[in-house]
């Protein structure tokens, strides 16, 4: 097993952070042909795989054939970076303790979509992100690490979207690193990080989004 895959739907900024990190990314597969971020990964030589999932009867068989895909590559890890498919339970136990995945909020707070407009609708004067393992819940597996960061008086959904993604950016490669590092210890549905004691939340305070 080598390196990592990783999953994505678009833009696949959090993508160019694991690159950027220097992380050996073994390769990218999109649900979307048009996902911008295989763009970025064909500019850097990472090889590039599309399986849409519209050209499948039922999420089963997707799920079937990119796992298929996803073993090509033998991977360590397989990240979940902007991958906009719920993925069926045989997929995620298929991978189970090397599946994880970035969400814009701080879990178990506002899982699912929309998460920045949630939390300006309910008044949270911290929000972040959050890389956990993944289980079958939806954005209920094992928590990782953790960025926060303020909500500010005037923020819109954008401003603090854009707020939390400098955050991401910063957290994604390091839960990846200690991962191929082989210093995350799942126990009880809790991660720790083995070896030098490193936090596991990244506090961003106010400074411009
Ligand atoms: C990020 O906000 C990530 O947390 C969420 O989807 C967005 C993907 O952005 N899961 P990008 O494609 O990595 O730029």
């Amino acid at each position: 097993m080598s390196g990592i895959v990783v999953l994505i739907s678009g833009r696949g900024s959090n993508l160019r952070s694991i690159v950027e990190a220097g992380l050996p990314v073994a390769a990218v597969i999109a649900n979307q042909a048009d996902a911008a971020g295989l763009t970025f990964a064909r500019g850097r030589g990472v090889p590039t795989e599309v399986l849409e999932h519209r050209a499948f009867d039922s999420r089963e068989a997707f799920d079937e054939a990119l796992a298929a895909v996803v073993d090509r590559h033998a991977p360590r890890l397989v990240a979940l970076a902007g991958f906009m498919r719920v993925l069926t339970a045989p997929f995620v136990v298929r991978y189970a303790g090397r599946l994880m995945n970035i969400h814009p909020s701080l879990l178990p707070a506002f899982p699912g979509l929309h998460t920045h407009t949630a939390a300006l609708a309910a008044g949270v004067k911290v929000h972040g992100a959050t890389v956990h393992f993944v289980t079958p819940e939806l954005d209920r597996g094992p928590i990782v690490i953790q960025a926060a960061v303020p909500v500010l008086p005037g923020d819109d959904a954008d401003r603090l979207a854009a707020r939390v993604l400098a955050q991401e950016h910063v957290i994604y490669p390091r839960a990846i690193e200690w991962f191929l590092a082989g210093r995350l210890a799942v126990s009880g549905g809790t991660v720790t990080v083995t070896g030098r004691r490193e936090a596991q939340l990244v506090f961003a305070p106010a400074v411009a989004a």
